[in-house]
């Protein structure tokens, strides 16, 4: 059929809405270090973008590290070490919080691995101002000041830690979708060091486990004293930020840690120590060549039961385990639960670097702009 096209009537110009006005957030960063910074810069290439895609202005308003602090207005890079930053203040975390808790959606970042910082949370939260952070200082803390940050809670602020666990990988979200839709909780796994992935992953017992230890420290994945790395203290913060996050009430002290480091190295200073590093050799060799005779690799694994065991241990596994599937400094994590029991659900890839950290710790603050416009 033909029809006339002067017969069809004009279809209405639709009206031009108005863009919907801006939502501020005011950051306030507590340390500047290698993550704090790699945040800053993500902060400032998106804000354009979020400005116009989700009417959403990030403005970071002040930055403190341990001896300083900048405010924004005085110097807008709040970059450091930019050139023309002149005008700082003594740190003061009082002032911080208060200046901030002035300004819309206060959100205090502590990308420190400070005690001191850990300590305000539960005033910051009371106060409204919402908390992002990497340190896992809080999260793993003391029972009684992680109740207290439960409690402080209540005033509607939020408390957001991906990054504490994998750095930018879903870990912590995953496990609390997991909960949140109804799932139980029965382990996880894992491979949570990335330091320690990386050692064992190309130990082959013919290099010295302390030279494999030395290249990791020169090229920067260790801790500057490797002590922090191998006693495996980290990944039990890890187990008892997860284990909390799923409900339990578990400390430190009840993570079982199998240390790598021997008793006499432990109480040496950095020096000494590491001048009697190949002292970790003739016991690792020995595990590894028992490991390979049975067609077995070492892995360091922490695991986390729902009736609140947590171990932390270096492990001997089958070579096609999944956790041996890592690739270098791989974190690998497994959740079996009600729904995934016969099939783990796995998260793995790179659990640490600067950039990738400040990207989970991005992802969190988003989470809280979206929570807080819901
Ligand atoms: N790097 C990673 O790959 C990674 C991965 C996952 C999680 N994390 C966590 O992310 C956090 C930051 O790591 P990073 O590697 O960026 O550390 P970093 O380079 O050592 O930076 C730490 C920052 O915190 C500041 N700071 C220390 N004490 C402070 C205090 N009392 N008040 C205010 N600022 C203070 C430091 O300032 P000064 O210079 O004045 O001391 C520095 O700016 C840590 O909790 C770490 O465990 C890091």
């Amino acid at each position: 059929v033909n029809i006339p096209a002067s017969s069809l009537n004009p279809v209405p110009a639709s009206p031009v809405r108005p863009a919907p006005p801006l939502r501020e957030l005011s950051v306030g960063l507590v340390g500047p270090g290698q993550v704090g910074r790699a945040l800053l810069d993500q902060l400032l290439a998106a804000r354009a973008p979020l400005q116009r895609e989700l009417r959403l202005d990030l403005r970071v308003r002040i930055v403190a590290d341990s001896r300083r602090m900048w405010l924004d207005h005085e110097n807008p890079s709040l970059a450091p070490d930019a050139p023309g930053t002149r005008t700082w203040y003594p740190s003061d975390l009082d002032q911080f919080g208060a200046r901030l808790g002035a300004l819309p959606g206060p959100v205090v970042i502590d990308c420190s691995a400070s005690e001191s910082v850990a300590e305000r949370y539960a005033s910051w939260l009371r106060a409204g101002l919402h908390v992002v952070t990497p340190n896992k200082l809080a999260i793993s803390g003391p029972l009684e000041r992680w109740h207290a940050i439960g409690k402080a809670r209540d005033s509607g602020a939020l408390l957001r830690y991906e990054a504490t666990v994998g750095a930018g990988l879903p870990v912590v979200q995953t496990l609390r979708d997991l909960i949140a839709t109804g799932d139980t909780l029965c382990s996880v796994e894992g491979l949570f060091s990335g330091t320690l992935a990386w050692l064992f992953d190309g130990y082959d017992g013919r290099q010295p486990f302390s030279q494999r230890v030395r290249q990791a420290r020169e090229m920067g994945y260790t801790e500057p004293d490797p002590r922090a790395d191998l006693d495996g203290v980290d990944v039990a913060r890890k187990l008892v930020i997860l284990a909390r996050e799923a409900g339990m009430d578990l400390s430190l002290e009840d993570v079982h840690v199998q240390s790598l480091v021997p008793p006499e190295l432990r109480e040496l200073d950095l020096d000494a120590c590491m001048q009697r590093l190949q002292d970790l050799d003739e016991p690792l060799a020995r595990r590894h060549a028992a490991a390979a005779a049975r067609g077995s690799v070492l892995r360091h694994v922490g695991r986390l039961h729902a009736d609140g065991r947590a171990q932390v241990a270096l492990e001997e596994l089958p070579a096609d385990h999944p956790l041996a599937q890592g690739r270098l400094s791989d974190n690998i994590v497994q959740f079996r639960t009600r729904r995934y029991a016969d099939n783990p659900l796995r998260v793995q890839g790179p659990g640490a670097g600067p950039e990738v950290t400040a990207a989970g710790v991005f992802a969190d603050l988003l989470r809280v702009a979206a929570e807080v416009r819901a």
